[in-house]
């Protein structure tokens, strides 16, 4: 039996009554108990998403004008936008699925998914999905001030799930989130299975306007990144200024390398020379292992 297949079964049985390793309580569903829209696709739930919470924790939030916060992120979805939706031949292969991960831990990975989110939801012609891949560890949720759900690894472990169940809609128009969900002990092999294959396809190509945005763990410490890697077209690597050893960035680069990727790195917590707060202080390049903005 394959590992799949008995994380399958482990799910079966807890469905039965039974234990799952590595699961907790179990979480609510994320859809409303309306009945599926005509058509055969169900309603997402709606959910209110803390803004000003987001706000005194330095996110960027839909109202915060030209603030340079703001202004470094449009830089970084300018070029996001660019090439999730250059024409052919410049474009590359699921272009709009996009990974932000890091080499450790703690670098600003979910910080820098959320703001980008929104800065992308702001467009007047773009969808943003942000979907917490970090499924050992996700946090989205709580920056964003909502209660944990089920979300991608119980759409992955249940055949006959809709995706729709588990898709949330939000107080922000154009921006949906799909949680990490249950815990489960082989969401390594969960994230590489064909299920999720499945499901990044129809991501990548139900809404030909539509940003996918993965929060994702760190490259260096899981094997899910890698897996997550070989899914999304366009990879940022968040490197934190002043921290990040120039040799992780080399390790982590080289560890998701493929030359069909776009691979961005953002400095992230660049402090400004005056010595004040780092408001986000992105910076953004493309780079390769040997031009990283690191200090080591
Ligand atoms: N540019 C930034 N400005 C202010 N706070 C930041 C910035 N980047 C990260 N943080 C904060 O640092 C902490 C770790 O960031 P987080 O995004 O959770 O890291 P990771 O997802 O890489 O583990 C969080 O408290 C986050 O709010
Ligand atoms: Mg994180």
């Amino acid at each position: 039996m394959s590992t799949i297949e008995k994380a399958m079964q482990a799910r079966g049985k807890a469905a039965a009554g039974g234990e799952t390793p590595g699961s907790e309580a179990p979480l609510p569903p994320a859809t409303d108990a309306s009945p599926p829209a005509r058509g055969g696709a169900g309603q997402s739930r709606r959910v209110e998403i803390d803004l000003p919470l987001l706000r005194r924790r330095g996110f960027l939030t839909p109202d915060a004008g030209r603030s340079r916060l703001a202004e470094e992120l449009r830089q970084i979805k300018r070029a996001v936008l660019k090439n999730a939706f250059a024409e052919a031949p410049l474009r590359v292969p699921d272009a709009n699925l996009v990974m932000v991960t890091s080499a450790l831990a703690g670098e600003g990975k979910s910080f820098t998914a959320i703001n980008l989110a929104i800065s992308i939801a702001m467009e007047l012609d773009r969808r943003v999905l942000l979907v917490d891949a970090d499924v050992a560890k996700p946090s989205l949720h709580r920056y964003l001030g909502l209660a944990p759900q089920k979300g991608l690894i119980d759409y992955l472990t249940d055949p006959h799930a809709e995706l729709y169940q588990f898709m949330l809609k939000t107080n922000i128009p154009k921006l949906s989130l799909l949680q990490a969900g249950s815990r489960h002990q082989y969401a390594s092999e969960l994230l590489g299975s064909a299920r999720m294959r499945t499901l990044v396809d129809e991501l990548r190509d139900r809404y030909p306007d539509r940003v996918v945005i993965f929060d994702s763990p760190p490259v260096l410490l899981t094997n899910e990144s890698r897996v997550l890697a070989g899914l999304a077209g366009q990879i940022l690597m968040v490197v934190e200024a002043d921290r990040t050893l120039r040799e992780r960035v080399k390790e982590a680069l080289s560890a998701i390398e493929d030359d069909d990727k776009i691979v961005g790195l953002i400095l992230n917590k660049n402090r400004r020379p005056s010595g004040g707060g780092y408001y986000g202080g992105y910076g953004y390049g493309y780079g390769h292992a040997s031009d990283t903005p690191s200090s080591d």
